[in-house]
C-alpha cells in the first residue's frame, strides 16, 4: 500500500471539505457520523457543506460492530450511493474506523476522507490506514488496511470534548515526542493539553500527525519499523485487560501514559535510557493522568495479559524500548523477573 494520504491542517473544516469535493468532481457525498457528534458539532460546520447526506450511528466503541457496519451499507446502497461517491467519517476513531471499512468495502471501494473530532482520532486512528470493526468479542478483529484519500486535522472540534478525553488523545501525543526526539517532546512536556492554547495544540497536533505518517509511510502493514507506534501498549494493554477485568475500565490513552512509564523503566533497565528523562515523564504522567494502582498480587495476571498481546508472535514478550529520547529499538524480549522490577519501579514512580 501507497501512502498517498492528503493531510490538511486547519480550522475552517467546511471549507477543507468544500475544496476537496470540489477537486473531487463534487461527487454525491455521505457524512457518517455519532449521534453525540452530531449533536455537538455538526451545527458548527453549518449549512457550507451544500448537498450532502447524513449518516448517524449509534456512539461508543460497542457499536463499532457487524450490525452498524450493515446498516452504513445499506443505507448507501438504499440513497443510490456508486462508486463515484464519496464518504466523509467526522467523528472519533469509531466512526473513522468504521467508515473507513464500509467505504473501502462498499461497491469494492469508495473514496472517503477523515475528518477527526477527538484528540485521539487526529492523533491516531484517523491516519494510517488501520480500518474495520470489533467481531465475536475481539477487538479490531475484521477490516482492512485502506487510507482515507484526506485528512482534515483540526482543533475546533475539542471544547465539546470532556477533559478525560482530550488527556487520553494527549497520551499518544507524548508517545509520538518520545519516538520523535528532544525538540517535540520537551514542547509537549510544557503544555497542558486542556487548559491550552487551541492553536498551539494544532501545531503541536500536526508535527505529532507528521511523527505517525513517517512511521507508517516506511512500513504502512506493520512488518517492522511500525512496531515502534506500540511504545508503552504492551504494558499498557495489559493495565486496560486488568482494568476489564476488575469492572471499571480504563480510556485507553490514560493506560498508554502509565504503559509508557513501565516501558521507560525497562528501557533505562535494558538500553540505558536517562534515569532524568524517565523522572520527568513519570513526574508528568502522575501529575496529570494520577496513577493505575497495582500491587504485588497483580503481577502475574499483568504478565499473563503480556504474553498473551496479540503483538507477540511467541511466549516471548516484546517491547518497543528507547535507548533515549528519539532513539528507538523495536523487538525487545524483557523476561518475567526484569518485568516485575519494572512494575515495582513503576509504583514507586507513580507514589503507589
Ligand atoms: N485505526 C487506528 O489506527 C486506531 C488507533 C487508535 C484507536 N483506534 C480506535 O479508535 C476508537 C477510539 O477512538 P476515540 O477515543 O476517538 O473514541 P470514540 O470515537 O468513541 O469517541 C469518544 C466519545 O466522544 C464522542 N465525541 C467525539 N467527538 C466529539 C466532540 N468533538 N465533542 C463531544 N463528543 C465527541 C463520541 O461520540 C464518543 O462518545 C476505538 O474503537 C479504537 O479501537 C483506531
Ligand atoms: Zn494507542
Amino acid at each position: 500500500m501507497m501512502s498517498r494520504q492528503e493531510l490538511i491542517y486547519t480550522n475552517d473544516v467546511a471549507g477543507a471539505i468544500s475544496e476537496l469535493r470540489k477537486s473531487a468532481g463534487s461527487p454525491p457525498t455521505w457524512i457518517l457520523t455519532d449521534e453525540n457528534v452530531h449533536r455537538c458539532v455538526c451545527g458548527t460546520l453549518g449549512d457550507s457543506l451544500g448537498d450532502v447526506r447524513y449518516i448517524v450511528v449509534p456512539p461508543g466503541d460497542v457499536n463499532k460492530n457487524l450490525t452498524t457496519l450493515a446498516g452504513i451499507w445499506e443505507r448507501l446502497q438504499l440513497d443510490g450511493a456508486t462508486r463515484r461517491s464519496m464518504m466523509v467519517n467526522l467523528g472519533g476513531g469509531v466512526v473513522t474506523d468504521m467508515g473507513g471499512f464500509a467505504a473501502s468495502t462498499f461497491k469494492r471501494g469508495i473514496r472517503f476522507i477523515n475528518v477527526p473530532t477527538t484528540l485521539l482520532g487526529a492523533v491516531d486512528a484517523a491516519v494510517g490506514g488501520k480500518t474495520g470493526i470489533n467481531f465475536n468479542g475481539f477487538k479490531n478483529e475484521v477490516g482492512a488496511f485502506s487510507e482515507a484519500s484526506a485528512v482534515v486535522v483540526s482543533s475546533c472540534f475539542f471544547d465539546t470534548l470532556p477533559p478525560e478525553e482530550v488527556l487520553s488523545g494527549y497520551a499518544e501525543m507524548l508517545k509520538h515526542g518520545l519516538l520523535a526526539g528532544k525538540d517535540q517532546y520537551d514542547r509537549l512536556l510544557a503544555f497542558d493539553p486542556v487548559s491550552g492554547d487551541r492553536e498551539e495544540l494544532l501545531s503541536l497536533l500536526r508535527e505529532s500527525v507528521e511523527v505517525k505518517r513517517r512511521i507508517v509511510a516506511q512500513d504502512p502493514c506493520e512488518n517492522g519499523l511500525r512496531k515502534a507506534l506500540n511504545l508503552g501498549h504492551t504494558a499498557g494493554h495489559a493495565f486496560e485487560s486488568l482494568a476489564f477485568r476488575r469492572g471499571k475500565p480504563l480510556a485507553h490513552g490514560y493506560a498508554v501514559a502509565w504503559g509508557c512509564v513501565v516501558e521507560l523503566v525497562l528501557s533505562h533497565m535494558a538500553k540505558g535510557f536517562p534515569s532524568a528523562d524517565l523522572h520527568k515523564f513519570a513526574a508528568y504522567v502522575a501529575e496529570h493522568y494520577g496513577a493505575f494502582y497495582i500491587d504485588c498480587s497483580d503481577y502475574p495476571a499483568l504478565l499473563e495479559f503480556m504474553r498473551h498481546d496479540k503483538k507477540n508472535e511467541s511466549a516471548d514478550i516484546n517491547f518497543t524500548l528507547l535507548r533515549e529520547v528519539g532513539k528507538v529499538e523495536i523487538n525487545c524480549i524483557c523476561g518475567d523477573d526484569d518485568i516485575k522490577v519494572a512494575l515495582d519501579l513503576y509504583r514507586d514512580l507513580m507514589h503507589i
